[in-house]
């Protein structure tokens, strides 16, 4: 929340200091030539791990080269760069080339068939390689973290291991500028039309993509901190919208665009995303034309604007939260508002205090003195940081059987304030009964455990679908220390296709992410979730990197969790298949050991509390095949020892 109210003190001084007419805003130009310092961005690698500039801001020097796929210049400076790599790396130094020409699977192919180790920057926007005034392959930006990322070198691979020398010797770079002069020549299409940038017109084509991308959290009542209601706001906030885009920080949805496509994406295409900055960059020029932003200003609806008032509204109980210390979770009963069976076409969980609410777990509590229902029963819609309303796919429903109670665990965090949470759950039913019934799963590893001090630490599960299944909607979810996150799904036959890919997760924006189409899981695929967690120092948000960490429930502990929402091919609302939600669940515990996704256990893979196996591995492997199948695991009657209390899960 720190982020937050720093945002709102910032627009507040500086919409301040624009009425005091001083101007705030110091446009930055698109210029050739090389800048004194390097602005923030984020930009994605071939690996598909994100990189922010500002991140590292610990680094003795971070050190970065132009290049371009199939060069021998190119591949001889990447060469070279390895070497200071294996001299300087272990001095604190970062290393990067930087690709605004190809394509991130052409840069790839690119490293791989070279064998770098340096992680290669894909600029496919061409707005860093645009704004560090690059030219060509080979050039060399040696930035300096600690003066404010200072561009303390430019210049040629050969010359930048002095540059660097004297950046880690806090002294200044005898050559800063070297003209780069050999190597092909770069072409940034952008570049050079400052006129053309100039004449972008707010009116007919800037305001429309923050109408379209940003005002529904930017406006009067909604959740960000500043609304977007006028022009003369976006001006004043240019320089840091344009920080915001370039760090991809906002809008905030974090989907790689080259994995899958989905429903709900608010992401900016490449298009929006390149006219926005270049017309900030231009000096955010106010042009002709009406100020839609002001004209169709209006305040958020309180329900989700594309989902209207529910049917049904649950008041949840209210809860005091002190101002310091740790909650325990609260689970707060209610009476099922349904008297008979029911299905959901969408749940809508309006948190009263933002600032607190951690999550709402929900799961429907039979009355054993009812007779038993035929639906089942299960979650009743789920709430985190960041969330929007649950939407289930067309000719499903979220299942509600009749009576009992509807329990909601509440997970609070203090603030350092005092708050009273009243949060509201929003039901939105179908008049009959659907076609489908909308199933959901969690591929977590509760043996997870990720050493103090680790700034890309790996996790991997999966769990095996017994039958043919559609994938309706998927949602990572881990605490502070998740840096990024992808699914992926295996075919028996070993074929491969990524489903999500999140480069930098952010535990503030937490959301579903729902396939256009249901996605075909054929039975037998494995659906592979692998994690990577920071816990360093540079991550901001990290609660102790001294600490070695497991999983646990509260916030300063660590989650691996991908809950998935799909539907049985076979399953109808007349044919329930309870017999294949067991199977899938009993995949789960091979799944969350097996680290090299063989479908077997090497005794190298018993980590964390599984590690008690050892001793016993050459006993249980009956057929001494030097591994354990799926039976011979069960054998080891560990199996309930991997799982957590049931509550915990059910997200
Ligand atoms: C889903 C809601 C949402 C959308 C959509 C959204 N924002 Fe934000 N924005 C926020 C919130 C909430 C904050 C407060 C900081 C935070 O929590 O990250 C914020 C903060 C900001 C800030 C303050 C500085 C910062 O980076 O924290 C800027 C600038 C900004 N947004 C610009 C934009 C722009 C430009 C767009 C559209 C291209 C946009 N936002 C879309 C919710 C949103």
């Amino acid at each position: 929340m720190k982020r937050t109210l720093l945002a709102s003190t910032m627009v507040a001084a500086i919409l301040g200091a624009a009425a005091l007419g001083v101007s705030a805003i110091a446009a930055p130009t698109v210029t050739t030539s090389v800048p004194e310092r390097a602005d923030n961005f984020q930009l994605t690698d071939h690996t598909r791990l994100a990189h922010e500039l500002h991140y590292f801001r610990d680094a003795k020097a971070i050190v970065m080269m132009s290049q371009i796929n199939g060069t021998s210049v190119s591949r001889k400076a990447a060469a070279e760069l390895e070497k200071l790599q294996a001299k300087y790396k272990a001095e604190g130094v970062l290393f990067y080339m930087l690709n605004s020409k190809d394509s991130r699977d052409a840069a790839a192919a690119e490293a791989k068939a070279q064998g770098f180790d340096i992680p290669v920057l894909v600029d496919e926007l061409q707005l860093v390689g645009g704004s560090l005034g690059v030219q060509r392959e080979g050039e060399v930006f040696v930035i300096d973290p600690k003066s404010g990322f200072k561009i303390a070198y430019h210049g040629p691979v050969a010359e930048t291991a002095k540059a660097i020398d004297a950046v880690v010797a806090g002294q200044p770079v005898a050559k800063s500028r070297i003209e780069v002069k050999s190597g092909a020549a770069i072409t940034f299409a952008d570049r050079g039309k400052a006129a053309e940038h100039a004449s972008i017109s707010y009116s007919d084509e800037i305001a429309p993509i923050l109408q379209a991308k940003c005002v529904t959290c930017h406006q009067k009542g909604g959740i960000a901190p500043f609304a977007m209601d006028s022009f003369e706001v976006v001006k004043a906030m240019a320089p840091m919208i344009r920080e915001s885009v370039r760090s991809e920080r906002m809008p905030p949805y974090f989907a790689d665009p080259h994995i899958g496509t989905f429903q709900n994406d608010q992401g900016m295409t490449a298009d929006q995303t390149k006219k926005l900055i270049h017309w900030l960059e231009a000096g955010a020029p106010r042009g002709t034309g009406r100020d839609a932003l002001k004209e169709d200003a209006s305040e958020a609806p309180e329900w989700p604007v594309y989902l209207g008032k529910p049917d049904v509204i649950v008041d949840l109980p209210a809860f005091d939260v002190a101002a310091k210390g740790l909650v325990e979770y609260q689970n707060m009963r209610v009476d099922n508002p349904f008297k008979e069976d029911a299905w959901l076409r969408a749940i809508s969980i309006k948190p009263g205090d933002r600032t607190v609410l951690h999550h709402v777990v929900s799961n429907h509590v039979a009355d054993p003195k009812l007779p038993k229902s035929k639906i089942p029963g299960g979650s009743v819609g789920s709430y985190t940081p960041g969330a929007e309303a649950q939407v289930i796919a067309k000719d499903a429903g979220a299942p509600v059987p009749g009576g009992g109670k509807l329990n909601f665990q509440m997970h609070y965090t203090t603030t350092g304030k005092a708050a009273t949470d009243r949060t509201q759950v929003g039901f939105y039913t179908l008049k009959a009964p659907p076609k489908f019934i909308k199933r959901s799963t969690v591929i977590g590893d509760f043996g997870l455990k990720i050493p103090a001090g680790s700034a890309r630490h790996q996790e991997v599960s999966y769990q095996t679908f017994p039958a043919d299944a559609y994938i309706y909607t998927l949602y990572p979810h881990s605490h502070y220390r998740g840096f990024s996150v992808e699914l992926k799904a295996v075919t028996p036959d070993g074929k491969e296709e990524m489903l999500l890919s999140l480069p930098k997760y952010d535990f503030n924006w937490q959301r579903d992410y729902d396939p256009k189409e249901p996605i075909l899981v054929k039975k037998g695929t494995k659906l592979v979730a692998k994690w990577i967690y920071d816990n360093s120092t540079n991550n901001r948000a990290n609660p102790d990197p001294k600490r070695d960490i497991t999983w646990g429930e509260q916030t300063n502990e660590e989650m691996m969790y991908f809950r998935v929402n799909y539907r049985w091919a076979d399953e109808t609302v007349d044919n329930i298949r309870n017999d294949l939600q067991s199977q899938l669940m009993s995949s789960m515990q091979i799944g969350m050991i097996d680290d090299n996704v063989d479908g077997l256990i090497q005794e190298t893979e018993l980590k964390g509390m599984m590690a008690s196996l050892k001793p016993r591995f050459k006993a249980l492997d009956v057929d001494n095949s030097g591994a354990l199948d799926p039976t011979e695991m069960k054998a080891s009657g560990m199996g309930g020892r991997m799982m957590p209390a049931r509550d915990n899960i059910d997200l």
